[in-house]
């Protein structure tokens, strides 16, 4: 079913407030940054604060139980939404706490010297850091898949990077940059067959795709709520239970163990409790449920076919400028990166927000792609439900008159 777009922002107070940026009506599209809440989550996390307060798997009271069936509840719809088993489900800091889990949790504890790592020049800083750690500490090497001439990872160049020594292979299911989609099903059946762990990154596909772990047949997959509507804090780790079984956890204290004894041992909670140590981000929790409601109750499918129309859309507008480079026009994601001609990016974002646009500009914390770009930065343009063709005409106005970006500062 066609969504629309006008009809949903009545559930978002962003636009209801009709926010201005530089006494412009607001024109948001960073949303591979972050997203709005749709009141739904806000409520629900006011209810956190102002009637249901209470930690959670602390007390034999009844507001505490309270939380905790709130908790369990959250985490059997993360667990619906990705079709995976509830158990299956760590809650964490958000994609980059749940990649460190895995990274220095599993990956440290079970990889060797001369093991490889297997990675691409498309990453987030978010899944190349922690894996650069881990090779240090472990004497693993880094290698990298190469990308096809579009950007995209291809399961032939896979194929063809994967060694007997890859133990990890990690990669985005989308690009935060260019926005290809990676065949990620295809990717794990060839890791499994060479006996390699696949670990996806999620933020930039869950939002607007249907994930399906076991279709998949990912090992590990990771993502956030701010990105799908939730709050900021909260994200998710899933993983398979035998190697969620096999990860020690990265961080350790109240709630996660069983028993500790004064010499030194401790034995700890099955997974996921395992990974939850000290007081969890419980307003983060909680909001995360009514966020993927919100997302389940438009349809994900519906979400997906907007952002594609939203997509084509802005490659015309774009081109029509004869004023811009496009980098992605091919990609299936709802991100469009390009440069305005003779305008550096950072300068065309200013230019941008003098008139009421968000979009984000520079090396998008993937600083390793602009050697591949052959530019040292470039604006970017990202959609969601509620992004309108209207938004996109905006764009394509200031991008036509990029040229006068100097006068941005100067009104
Ligand atoms: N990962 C976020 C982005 O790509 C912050 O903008």
């Amino acid at each position: 079913m066609k969504l629309d777009p006008i009809a949903l922002r009545n559930d978002f107070s962003m636009y209801r407030n009709a926010v201005k940026m530089q006494g412009k009506p607001l024109v948001w599209l960073d949303n591979a940054s972050t997203t709005f809440k749709p009141d739904c989550v806000i409520e629900e996390i006011v209810r956190y604060y102002s009637e249901e307060t209470a930690n959670s798997h602390r007390g034999d009271y009844d507001l505490c139980y309270n939380i905790d069936q709130k908790i369990l509840a959250s985490r059997k719809t993360v667990a619906h939404f990705i079709n995976s088993e509830v158990e299956e489900v760590v809650f964490t800091t958000g994609t980059t706490g749940s990649i460190n889990l895995v990274a220095f949790g599993y990956a440290a504890k079970t990889l060797k010297e001369g093991d490889e790592i297997l990675l691409s020049e498309a990453e987030h800083a978010s899944n190349l850091l922690p894996w650069f750690k881990v090779a240090e500490l472990t004497g693993a090497r880094l290698a990298y898949v190469p990308l096809d001439k579009e950007g995209r990872i291809t399961v032939e160049n896979v194929q063809k990077s994967l060694t007997p020594k890859t133990k990890i292979v990690a990669l985005a299911q989308v690009g935060n940059v260019l926005g290809f989609v990676a065949p990620i099903k295809e990717i794990a059946a060839i890791c499994h067959r060479n006996h390699s762990i696949l670990v996806v990154d999620g933020a930039q596909s869950v939002p607007h795709m249907k994930v399906d772990v076991k279709d998949l047949d990912c090992d590990f997959l990771s993502f956030s709520g701010h990105k799908l509507l939730g709050p900021t804090g909260v994200g998710v780790l899933y993983g398979k239970m035998s190697l969620l079984l096999e990860t020690d956890p990265y961080v350790s204290g109240g709630g996660n163990n069983d028993k500790f004894y004064k010499e030194g041992t401790v034995t700890f909670l099955k997974p996921p409790m395992k990974f939850e140590a000290g007081t969890l981000n419980i307003e983060g929790i909680l909001g995360l449920k009514p966020a993927i409601e919100y997302i389940e109750k438009v349809g994900i499918e519906n979400i997906n076919a907007h952002e594609r129309e939203l997509k084509a859309y802005a490659v015309e507008k774009l081109k029509a400028t004869k004023n811009c480079v496009i980098y992605n026009e091919d990609s299936e994601a709802g991100i469009v990166t390009f440069n305005i001609d003779g305008v550096f990016a950072q300068d065309a974002a200013t230019f941008l927000n003098s008139r009421g646009i968000a979009c984000r500009s520079g090396q998008h914390c993937a600083k390793i792609l602009n050697d591949f770009l052959g530019t040292p930065a470039t604006v970017r343009a990202s959609f969601y439900l509620y992004t309108t063709k209207e938004d996109i005409d905006l764009l394509a106005d200031a991008v036509a008159h990029g040229k006068e970006f100097l006068d941005a500062y100067f009104i």
